[in-house]
C-alpha cells in the first residue's frame, strides 16, 4: 500500500494546482468593483422579466461606505434580484472571489440570501444553468458583509457567467411576504485570483503517517472537489493520510436524493481517489436522522402519511444492499447507523429526531447491521456517536446497547467514536477509560470525526486563534495520539480519522454557532501545517 501511495504522490505532485481556501493575498484581477458612488447602476440589472421586473435603483438613504448604494425592490418571485455578468469567457479552474454588504429593513429577524452563478453555453439552445454557490443569514437592520469563492468547473461546454443574489428558491405559488422582501447591497467586489499565488500544499515536511502508521491509520473526510488530483488539497491528502471518507457525499440526501434514483458521482469520485491512491476506506454513513431526502419517510402512494413499517424495513435493506454491493471491493468499514442514542443513553426516538425508531420500533438497528452483514460478509460494521466521552451516560448507554446486540447475535464489529471535542473537554483520562470500556467488549474502536474546537461551549464568541491556544492544541492533539497508539498497540483501536483537512473547509465553521469561525484541525486555510501537525509527527 505504502509503495503504492508514494510512486503515485510522486507522480501527481507536479500536477497543477487549484483550491478553495480563502485567501486574501493572493494577486488578483478585478471583475467588478461597484460602489453605486457614481449615481449610475454600473452594470447590475434586474433578473425578472422585460415588463415584470424588479426595480434596480441607486439609492442614497442606505448605505455602506461613501453615500450611495444599490437598492432593489418590487421583488416578486425568490430569485429577483441583481445581476451582473462576470465574463463571457469561461474558463475552468478561474477561481473568483466574492465581497459585497446587503442590508435590509423589512422581512424577519433575519432574512437569508443567495449568492448564485448563472451559466449559459456555447450552444445557445441549451438554456442556462443556475447553481447556488453560498447561502447568507443576514440579520433585519444591520449592514452585513457576505464572502465567498467560486472556481469555474471543469465544462468545454459553457460560455458566459452571470453572478446575481437572490432570496432561497421557492415555486410561484409557495412565496410569501418575507420572500418579496427589498433590500440594499453595496460595496460590491469580484476579484479573479492569479493561482500562480494560490495556497500549495508543503512538499518539505514530514508524512504524518509515517509516525503511526504501524499501529493505526490515520485518516481523514473529504469533499468530493478536494479530491480532484490537480488540486493542492488532494497533494495534502496523499502525502498526508492513509485512510478516507465522504463528508457528506455518502450520506443518503446526496446518494438518492428522489426516490429510485440514485446519483453516484460524488461518492465514485472520492471512492476512486480513494483506491487510485491506496487508501483504506470508511463509508459514512447508512442510516441517519439527518441529513435524508424528503421521500425516505413518506408513504409512495401518499405522500401526507408516513410510510409503514414494511415499506421503511424494505427501504432500508434495499439501500443498504444497493450501496455496499456499489461499494465493497473499495470501503472495508461502514458506520451502518449514526447518533441512534439520545443524551441520556437510551434510543432516539421520533420526538428526538428520529422517525426510524417511532416507525420500525428498536430493531431498526439489529435490521440495519444483518442486511449489511448480508450484503457483505467481510465488512467491518460500526455504530458511531457523538459524546460518548464526555457524557458517562451515554457512553454507558452505547455499551448497554452494543453488549445487548452482541448476545443477540447482531454482526457489530465496532465502536466509532465521533469525537467532536473542545481544547478543554474531555480529559485524556476519560478517552482511555471509554476506549476501555468499548475494548472490554471485544469490539474494535474507532476515532471516526475528530476535531478539536478552539471553543469552550455554545454561547462563547469567536475565539482569535493564539499561538498559546494553538501550542494548547498541540499538545492535546499528541496526547490523544499518543493514547490511540497504546490503545491500537492492544488490539483495540483500529483506524483514527480527522474530520476534515483544513480549517477553512472544517464544519465547525458553522456549527454549534452559526458563522463562528473555529481551527480544529491540523492544517490551516493556506494548507499550511500547524502546531498540531508538528506536535504529531516529532
Ligand atoms: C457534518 C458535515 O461535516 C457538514 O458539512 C454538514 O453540513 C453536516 O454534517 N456528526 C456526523 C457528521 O456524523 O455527519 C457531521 O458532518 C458532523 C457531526
Amino acid at each position: 500500500m505504502l509503495i503504492m501511495k508514494r510512486s503515485l504522490t510522486v507522480l501527481l505532485i507536479m500536477l497543477l494546482v487549484s483550491t478553495a481556501a480563502f485567501a486574501q493575498n493572493w494577486n488578483h484581477e478585478v471583475m467588478i468593483q461597484s460602489d453605486f458612488e457614481n449615481g449610475n447602476l454600473d452594470g447590475w440589472e434586474p433578473r425578472g422579466d422585460k415588463g415584470a421586473e424588479e426595480s434596480l435603483t441607486v439609492a442614497s438613504n442606505a448605505k455602506h461606505g461613501g453615500r450611495r448604494s444599490l437598492y432593489i425592490s418590487e421583488r416578486e418571485k425568490t430569485w429577483q434580484g441583481p445581476r451582473h455578468m462576470l465574463t463571457d469567457n469561461a474558463v475552468a479552474g478561474d477561481v473568483f472571489r466574492m465581497t459585497a454588504w446587503i442590508y435590509c429593513e423589512e422581512g424577519p429577524a433575519k432574512s437569508a440570501f443567495v449568492f448564485s452563478v448563472e451559466r449559459s453555453f456555447k450552444d445557445e439552445n441549451a438554456g442556462h444553468a443556475y447553481s447556488n454557490v453560498k447561502t447568507f443569514q443576514v440579520p433585519r437592520g444591520e449592514w452585513t458583509k457576505v464572502e465567498a469563492e467560486y472556481t469555474v468547473g471543469d465544462d468545454p461546454t459553457q460560455k458566459n457567467i452571470w453572478v446575481y443574489f437572490e432570496l432561497p428558491y421557492k415555486s410561484d405559488d409557495m412565496v410569501e411576504d418575507s420572500d418579496r422582501i427589498s433590500f440594499y447591497v453595496d460595496d460590491i467586489e469580484f476579484l479573479k485570483l492569479d493561482p500562480e499565488s494560490r495556497p500549495k500544499a508543503q512538499a518539505n515536511i514530514p508524512n504524518l503517517y509515517d509516525k503511526w502508521i504501524s499501529s493505526f491509520d490515520v485518516g481523514v473526510s473529504v469533499t468530493s472537489t478536494e479530491v480532484d488530483f490537480t488540486s493542492q488539497t488532494a497533494q495534502l491528502l496523499m502525502k498526508h493520510f492513509t485512510a478516507l471518507v465522504a463528508g457528506n457525499a455518502q450520506k443518503i440526501d446526496s446518494i438518492q436524493p428522489v426516490e429510485g434514483e440514485y446519483n453516484w458521482a460524488m461518492a465514485d469520485k472520492i471512492v476512486e481517489f480513494g483506491a487510485l491512491t491506496g487508501m483504506r476506506q470508511r463509508w459514512h454513513t447508512l442510516l441517519w436522522h439527518q441529513q435524508n431526502p424528503a421521500w425516505l419517510f413518506k408513504d409512495p402512494d401518499n405522500s401526507n402519511r408516513q410510510a409503514s413499517k414494511a415499506v421503511m424495513d424494505s427501504r432500508l435493506e434495499s439501500y443498504i444492499t444497493t450501496v455496499m454491493d456499489r461499494y465493497s471491493f473499495d470501503v472495508e468499514s461502514w458506520d451502518v447507523v449514526n447518533e441512534v442514542l439520545n443524551e441520556n443513553g437510551t434510543l432516539r426516538t421520533g420526538a428526538q429526531g428520529s422517525p426510524w425508531y417511532d416507525i420500525m420500533g428498536a430493531e431498526y438497528i439489529d435490521k440495519a447491521f444483518r442486511y449489511a452483514r448480508a450484503a457483505d460478509s467481510n465488512a467491518q460494521l460500526v455504530i458511531n456517536d457523538y459524546n460518548l466521552v464526555s457524557n458517562p451516560q451515554k457512553r454507558q448507554g452505547m455499551y448497554n446497547l452494543v453488549k445487548g446486540m452482541l448476545d443477540r447475535g447482531v454482526p457489530v464489529d465496532a465502536i466509532g467514536m465521533q469525537m467532536h471535542i473542545s481544547l478543554y473537554d474531555p480529559p485524556v483520562s476519560e478517552v482511555r477509560e471509554t476506549i476501555e470500556l468499548f475494548g472490554s467488549l471485544g469490539v474494535k474502536v474507532l476515532v471516526t470525526e475528530l476535531d478539536i474546537s478552539i471553543h469552550r461551549n455554545d454561547s462563547e464568541g469567536t475565539i482569535v486563534a493564539t499561538n498559546a491556544i494553538l501550542e494548547k492544541q498541540a499538545d492535546l492533539y499528541r496526547d490523544l495520539f499518543d493514547l490511540f497508539k497504546e490503545q491500537a498497540d492492544k488490539g483495540v483501536v483500529d483506524m483514527v480519522v480527522i474530520w476534515g483537512a483544513t480549517d477553512g473547509g472544517s464544519w465547525k465553521n458553522d456549527f454549534p454557532v452559526k458563522g463562528r469561525g473555529d481551527a480544529p484541525l491540523l492544517f490551516d486555510d493556506r494548507l499550511q501545517a500547524k502546531p498540531a501537525f508538528y506536535a504529531l509527527v516529532e
